[in-house]
């Protein structure tokens, strides 16, 4: 559930009409509820209750600084990729000891500066990672504390380009070594194994898939035992999808009953705390894409909406050929209704935000591209020097800005002339 709702035939977001802040602001712009930023977190730890968890929002679904520090302010921990990562965290006022730190390849400097400031736990995707890991601590003279993230090869049913946990995906440690790598972390002198870490991938419409992945990491877990090797928190990382279309999502409160359920056959399953990484099912449906109709173009098969948002701005339906609903935001004024593709303006024939929309309406309309809250402005470019969008935070009937729209002077910020005087 969202609060961007039509009031008397305009759309609002929470208690402001999304037409004032176009005409505050300027198009295209994300505009984000606070309200449901709040709900959709608060989804997750009213879902777990009392057993020990810790929501680590993933940083990568919306970075803007007014996200990350409404998010700390309600208790959320950090699941971050890159030091540009964990730097956004620590400014926002996030707590470090709650950061976990994924990825592929870290590099030294950022492990080196993440356990400068205490993260929680290193989720490890390979052993010459574990090996660097162990020196980079070793050389500040601390012990690392780390989960491997095991790659448990469930297909979880969603598209190519954001399924993770298959045997193919260049992510985490194959189940069947992961005996062998838990063994070489905890005889390197500068680990401690803390965890057991998974993600296997996002937008799942299914708990079965994310109960496999359990069972097989319960599995693990019995054998690592076996073995002294005792793990503290499980982390099962993001996935769970949101409502773009007709999707129906389980709920934080099904997918967590289902897996605590299960966790409760397992001896020691009580105690054992629970990780999650969500950021889609946070993200998502806290926010819109704003966006103005600039031409009509009426065409003997197409008709297109030219609008003044593309494929730089919100790269989703380019890129994954994902569905997001199109809708205007004042439907008070009879349209003659036509199907559309609503294209935006770059020089691309992939650029697009949607196909065959039905939709009443004018030139200088007002458009909103839903569920753009996640995977929206952070994967925006300046593509044909588009100068990047403002991002705006709404708070019942006020609106913050919370990221200023670039300037064209922005666009060249860092770059330089050649020195005159040499042919
Ligand atoms: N944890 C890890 C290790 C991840 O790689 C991801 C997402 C998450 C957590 C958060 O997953 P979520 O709860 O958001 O599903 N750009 C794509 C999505 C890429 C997801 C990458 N990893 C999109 O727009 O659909």
């Amino acid at each position: 559930m969202d609060y961007f709702n039509y009031r008397d035939g305009v759309l609002y977001a929470e208690d402001v009409p999304l037409s004032r802040i176009a005409d505050e602001h300027g198009t295209p712009c994300y505009v984000y509820s606070k309200a449901t930023f709040e709900r959709h977190f608060r989804a997750y730890t009213e879902a777990l209750g009392s057993h020990p968890h810790l929501i680590c929002y993933a940083v990568k679904a919306n970075s803007n600084l007014a996200v990350l520090g409404l998010l700390a302010k309600l208790g959320a921990g950090f699941d971050i990729v890159s030091i540009g990562e964990l730097e956004r965290v620590l400014k926002a006022g996030g707590d470090p000891a709650k950061v976990v730190f994924s990825g592929v390849a870290k590099q030294a400097h950022e492990m080196a500066r993440a356990l400068d400031v205490g993260i929680k736990c290193f989720n490890v995707e390979s052993r010459p990672e574990l090996e660097r890991l162990n020196r980079v601590a070793g050389e500040q003279g601390k012990i690392a504390p780390v989960s491997l993230r095991v790659n448990p090869d469930v297909d979880a049913g969603t598209h190519p380009y954001i399924s993770t946990g298959l045997k193919d995906n260049k992510f985490g440690i194959p189940v069947d070594e992961a005996l062998a790598v838990y063994e070489l972390a905890a005889s390197l002198p500068n680990l401690r194994v803390k965890g057991l870490d998974c993600h296997i991938g996002s937008q799942l419409t299914e708990t079965a898939p994310f109960l496999d992945a359990l069972d097989r990491l319960l599995m693990l877990m019995e054998r690592l035992r076996e073995r002294g090797i005792e793990i503290d928190h499980l982390d099962l990382g993001g996935g769970l999808g949101v409502p773009y279309r007709d999707e129906k999502p389980p709920q934080p409160f099904d997918y967590a009953s289902q897996l605590l359920s299960r966790l409760s056959r397992w001896e020691g399953g009580e105690a054992l705390t629970l990780l999650f990484e969500p950021g889609r099912s946070i993200a998502a449906n806290a926010g819109v894409m704003l966006t103005r109709v600039e031409f009509l173009k009426p065409g003997e098969s197409k008709n297109f909406a030219i609008v003044d948002a593309a494929m730089n701005d919100l790269i989703r339906p380019a890129l994954y050929q994902a569905w997001q609903a199109i809708v205007p935001v004042d439907t008070r004024e009879m349209r003659a209704s036509a199907l559309y593709d609503v294209v935006g303006p770059v020089c691309e024939t992939g650029d697009f935000l949607g196909k065959e929309r039905e939709l009443a309406i004018a030139e200088g309309d007002l458009l909103a591209v839903r569920s753009a809250g996640a995977y929206g402005f952070v994967m925006a470019s300046n593509y044909n020097s588009r100068p990047r969008a403002a991002e705006l935070m709404v708070d019942g009937d006020s609106c913050h800005v919370v990221r200023a729209r670039e300037t064209v002077a922005n666009l060249w910020a860092g770059e330089a002339l050649l020195p005159e005087g040499r042919h």
